[in-house]
C-alpha cells in the first residue's frame, strides 16, 4: 500500500469514510492534511456511529495511529469534543493521534467574520459551512495566522492574539458584529491548549522515517476535487488544496511517495452550497430527487442532487492521477426505470470539457446525456460483481470507459461489508 490517497472525486460527501475505514485496516499511519471541520464523514462500524470532522476516520482501526497535518486548520473545541467521544467509545487515542504544531486554529473571529462575509454577499454568498474556515486561510497566507506552536512561547502568543483582536474586532464592528474580548479568547484558547497539548507533535520525522520503513500510509482528502481553491468552481470553491499534492505541503509527504489514489464516487452527483451543477435536477418533488436527496453531515443541510456527470469524473481522474475508483452508493439508483448520464458537456452548439471553461460558463453548459436502463433489484447484499443485475455491470463498465479508470470497489449499502471488491 505505501502511501494511498482517498479523494473525493465530485463536490465532497462522497462517502470517503466507508473506504477509509476498510483499508485503515492494513495502514501504519492514517492522516488528514487539509480543510478542517467543514468536512464531515460518517462511519459506521462495530463501535457505533460516529460522525467526525477533524481526526482521520481511519482511527477505528486500532493498529493505525491518526496523523492530523499542518495544512488541517483546527477548530480546538470541535477538537477536544471528538476526541471525548471516540475516547469514551474506547478507541483509546493517547499515544496514537498525533497533531502537527504548525496546524493553524479556528479563532471566534474566524467563525464570525465567515458568517459576516456570506451575509454581505447577500444572493452572491458561497454558502459555506461557517466554521471559519475561508477566514482562517486568509490569515494563514496573509500572515495573520495563529499555530498550535505559537502556544509554547505565552509572550509571542499574548502579543499576536492581541494584534488580531484588535484588528479583527474593527472589521466586525464594521460590519455590524458584535466584537471579542481578549481575555475571553486567551484563557479559552490556553485551556484548549492544555487539553491538546500531550497530542501535539512534530510530524517531519515521523513521517520521514515511517517512509523510509516502507510503512503504509492513508491519506484522507477532505471535501472533493472540485471545491478545490484553484480547479474547483471558483469563487464556489473551499479554502484548501484538495487535490492530493495537497499532502505534499500538508503531511510533509513528498509527491512522488503517493503511487495509489482512490477516486471515491457517488453513483450520482451532490454538492452543498452554491456553484454550478450542470446537472442538476430541479424537481424537488419528484422521485428521483427523493431518492438522491441526503442531509449533510456537517450543517444538517439538504443537499443539491443531479445526475452522474462522466466530465466530472474524468476530470479528476485525470487531474488527481487516479488510478482505481471506489463507487459509492450503487444500491441508491434501485428500482429507477431509467437512469441519465451526463457524457459530455456542449456550449455555445461547440463540445467543450470542464476545463475550458470558467464557473459562469459551466452555468451555462447544455450537459449531453445517454439513458440507460435502470433494475429493480435491491443489490445491497451483493458481493459479487458478477451477481449484479446487467443493467447495475453496464452502469459501471460505462464509467469505466469514460474515465479510463477501473472500478475496483462498489458501495452497495451503508454498512462496512456491504461492498465488493473486484
Ligand atoms: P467552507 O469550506 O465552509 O468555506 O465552504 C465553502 C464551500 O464548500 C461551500 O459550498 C460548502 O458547502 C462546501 N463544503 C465545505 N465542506 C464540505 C464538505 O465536507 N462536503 C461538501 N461540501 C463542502
Amino acid at each position: 500500500m505505501t502511501v494511498t490517497a482517498v479523494i473525493g472525486s465530485q463536490w465532497g460527501d462522497e462517502g470517503k469514510g466507508k473506504v477509509v475505514d476498510y483499508l485503515a485496516e492494513s495502514a501504519d499511519y492514517v492522516a488528514r492534511f487539509n480543510g478542517g471541520n467543514n468536512a464531515g464523514h460518517t462511519v459506521i462500524n462495530e463501535f457505533g456511529t460516529f460522525k467526525i470532522h477533524l481526526v482521520p476516520s481511519g482511527i477505528f482501526a486500532r493498529s493505525a495511529v491518526g496523523l492530523i497535518g499542518g495544512g488541517v486548520v483546527i477548530d480546538p473545541a470541535v477538537l477536544i469534543e471528538e476526541m471525548d467521544m471516540l475516547n469514551k467509545a474506547g478507541l483509546g487515542l493517547d499515544g496514537r493521534l498525533w497533531i502537527s504544531p504548525r496546524a493553524h486554529l479556528i479563532m471566534p473571529y474566524h467563525k464570525i467574520l465567515d458568517g459576516l462575509y456570506e451575509e454581505a454577499k447577500g444572493k452572491g454568498a458561497t454558502g459555506t459551512t461557517r466554521r471559519g474556515i475561508g477566514p482562517v486561510f486568509a490569515d494563514k497566507v496573509s500572515y495573520n495566522g495563529i499555530r498550535w506552536s505559537d502556544f509554547a512561547r505565552e509572550e509571542v502568543l499574548t502579543a499576536r492574539l492581541r494584534t488580531q483582536i484588535e484588528l479583527k474586532n474593527r472589521i466586525i464592528l464594521a460590519l455590524g458584529g458584535s466584537s471579542l474580548k481578549f481575555e475571553d479568547v486567551f484563557e479559552a484558547y490556553r485551556g484548549y491548549y492544555v487539553r491538546v497539548k500531550p497530542h501535539l507533535r512534530e510530524l517531519f520525522s515521523l513521517v520521514q522515517d515511517g517512509l523510509k520503513a516502507g510503512k503504509n500510509f492513508l491519506l484522507e482528502q477532505a471535501m472533493g476535487t472540485f471545491l478545490d481553491t484553484d480547479w474547483g468552481t471558483y469563487p464556489f470553491v473551499t479554502a484548501s488544496t484538495t487535490i492530493p499534492s495537497a499532502a505534499s505541503a500538508g503531511l510533509g509527504i513528498p509527491p512522488r511517495h503517493i503511487t495509489k489514489v482512490i477516486g471515491v464516487t457517488k453513483a450520482y452527483t451532490t454538492r452543498v452550497g452554491a456553484g454550478p451543477l450542470p446537472t442538476e435536477i430541479h424537481d424537488t418533488e419528484g422521485e428521483v430527487y427523493r431518492k438522491f436527496a441526503e442531509t449533510a453531515a456537517t450543517t444538517g443541510r439538504t443537499r443539491r442532487v443531479g445526475w452522474l456527470d462522466l466530465e466530472i469524473i474524468r476530470t479528476a481522474v485525470q487531474l488527481s492521477g487516479v488510478t482505481e475508483l471506489c463507487l459509492t452508493k450503487l444500491d441508491v439508483l434501485s428500482g429507477l426505470d431509467e437512469i441519465r448520464v451526463c457524457t459530455s458537456y456542449k456550449h455555445e452548439g461547440k463540445d467543450v470539457i470542464y476545463a475550458d471553461l470558467d464557473t459562469y460558463g459551466l452555468e451555462e453548459v447544455e450537459p449531453v446525456y445517454r439513458t440507460l436502463p435502470g433494475w429493480q433489484e435491491n443489490i445491497s447484499g451483493v458481493r459479487d460483481f458478477g451477481q449484479l443485475p446487467g443493467a447495475a455491470q453496464a452502469y459501471v463498465r460505462l464509467i469505466e470507459e469514460a474515465s479510463s479508470a477501473p472500478v475496483k470497489w462498489i458501495g452497495v449499502g451503508p454498512e462496512r461489508a456491504a461492498m465488493i471488491i473486484r
